[in-house]
């Protein structure tokens, strides 16, 4: 039992501490998330003594000394290790965080089974499915023969207990997910705060010793946030989220801290009937209708950078005149509603184009959520021809960023954007001033908005 009295409250969001209840926490300001818990019992400590004797003597070292570099191990998923930076690090631990439903416990079930099969001890433990369900899903993923070790466990102790009676523990440790697991050390629910801390410690803790590589997954709540455990990101050496849409095929793992790589990797896979397929040219995946070469009014291919890699996708937009007097819609799918709101603006007060009485509607086709914000101009493109009713010419693409001026400034990347685009077929482009040419393709260039609607042309 703890201590009597001892009682504290606790973010279930950023894991801060209060003394005392409170409808919304002074920290994060979430609403609804302070949960009561028992606090730890502290060693008592004699406030004065110095710390600056009594201590061991640590050896400091060169930050110039050579470095062995981690060694690498495949997960056998050629996109899972590129977003890892090259593979799974051994002794260090990986979060893969998503929305429930997305396909984490698929991604890692075809990991272990693939490495499995490559001669590696592999462990999947499971504390939400029971075991002949994810036996089901591996032979659904025909994995069935492969040589991981199954266990459908939620308590922490009995599985490290397990594992480190083993001769040789496992090269790769599956926690499928940390929400559901617990520590007898001390009391409260599977997935409050402290529970998922404390469990988390103590995998590490093996992981570290014992060399193996862990990997947890963890879920996300509704508006993105790993449910609880923030605290967990920074107690892992490697953060990855799956994301997607649910209703779409694809998905994208992409890196969002990498003590051994850098950041700008993403993996991409398609949900199927057999799995996760990987993906290895994206491009395809988001422009699979326009192969046949027919150019639609509204539609234009921009060439998105995720991360160091281009990935192409259509932007379509539609304009509705609607009577006047009536306020008219704006509807957005997969862009930010406040920047096409900005790119109305700028379209009407330095172009001089009225979309006052028109409804908007802009989608990036296949459920892509673009952030990049060289979309400014591939969306101006689609909306002035949405607008005059003009399809653009289909073998063309178009990016660079907006200023509220009216200017255009160049985008990241563009000669990987143009490259991408022209090994796809793509034969010209619209771009900022200054940009550059582009091998094969006709580069059309711009100082200004107002000059691109010219050459588009303006509603008659
Ligand atoms: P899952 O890996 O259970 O998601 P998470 O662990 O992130 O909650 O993915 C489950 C979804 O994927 C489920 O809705 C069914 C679908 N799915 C397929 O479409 N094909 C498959 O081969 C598998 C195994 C799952
Ligand atoms: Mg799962």
């Amino acid at each position: 039992m703890m201590a009597k009295g001892k009682t504290r409250y606790v973010c279930q969001a950023c894991g801060a501490v209060a003394a005392r209840w409170a409808g919304q926490c002074a920290e994060c300001k979430e609403w609804n998330t302070l949960a009561e818990e028992a606090a730890p019992v502290f060693t008592p400590f004699a406030a004065k003594q110095s710390l600056q004797t009594g201590g061991r003597r640590i050896a400091m070292e060169s930050l110039a000394d050579d470095v062995a570099l981690p060694p690498r191990l495949s997960t056998g998923i050629a996109e899972l290790d590129r977003a890892l930076g090259g593979g799974l690090v051994p002794g260090s631990v990986t979060l893969i965080g998503g929305d429930p439903g997305i396909g984490k416990s698929t991604l890692l079930l075809q990991a272990a089974g693939r490495m499995a099969r490559g001669g590696k001890a592999v462990a999947y433990v499971s504390g939400e499915e029971a075991a002949d369900q994810v036996r089901l899903r591996a032979r659904r993923l025909g994995l069935a023969k492969a040589d991981v070790a199954l266990a459908a466990e939620t308590n922490v102790r009995d599985i490290l207990t397990t594992l480190g009676s083993q001769p040789t523990g496992p090269a790769l440790l599956v926690i499928d997910s940390i929400q559901t697991m617990h520590s007898d050390t001390l009391e409260g629910a599977p997935g409050t705060v402290s529970q998922v801390r404390a469990s988390a410690q103590e995998l590490i803790r093996f992981a570290k010793l014992s060399g193996c590589a862990l990997v947890i997954v963890g879920h996300v709540t509704k508006d993105g946030q790993l449910a609880g455990p923030r605290v967990l990101e920074h107690m892992v050496d490697t953060v990855l989220y799956f994301e997607g849409e649910r209703s779409h095929q694809y998905r994208i793992l992409r890196a969002v801290k990498n003590r051994f790589g850098g950041t700008d990797e993403i993996g991409v896979f398609a949900m199927g009937a057999d799995g996760l397929e990987e993906v290895p040219n994206p491009s395809s995946l988001f422009l699979t209708n326009r192969q046949d070469g027919a150019s639609v009014t509204g539609a234009v291919v921009f060439p998105a950078l995720e991360g160091t890699r281009p990935v192409l996708c259509e932007i379509q937009a539609l304009v509705v005149r609607v009577p006047s007097g009536a306020t008219p819609r704006r509807a957005v799918v997969g862009w930010d509603s406040g920047r096409l709101a900005m790119l109305l603006a700028v379209l009407e007060a330095r172009c001089g184009l009225g979309f006052g009485g028109h409804e908007v509607y802009l989608n990036v086709a296949g459920g892509l959520r673009i952030a990049d914000p060289a979309a400014d101009l591939a969306v101006a493109c689609a909306l002035v021809s949405a607008l005059t009713d003009r399809p653009l010419p289909a073998d063309g693409v178009a990016f660079g960023e907006v200023a509220l001026s009216g200017e255009l400034r160049g985008a990241g990347l563009a000669a990987l954007r143009l490259k991408e685009a022209a090994k796809l077929g793509f034969g010209r482009a619209w771009v900022p001033d200054g940009t550059g040419g582009g091998g094969p393709m006709q580069v059309a260039m711009f100082r200004t908005l107002n000059q691109l609607v010219d050459t588009l042309g303006r509603p008659d």
